[in-house]
């Protein structure tokens, strides 16, 4: 995790959402996620 504030998208992981896929900021939209909506599980 490079600056965990939000700005440089290092963290950035895909999730789907009900509205498609969403990149998500582990640092300030996680760091936990629902498991099913990440999307290297599916
Ligand atoms: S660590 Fe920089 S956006 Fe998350």
């Amino acid at each position: 995790m490079a600056c965990a504030v939000g700005g440089c998208a290092g963290c950035v992981v895909e999730t789907v959402t009900t509205q498609g896929p969403a990149m998500k900021r582990v640092c300030v939209d996680g760091p936990v996620f629902d498991a099913l909506q990440v999307a290297s599980l599916k």
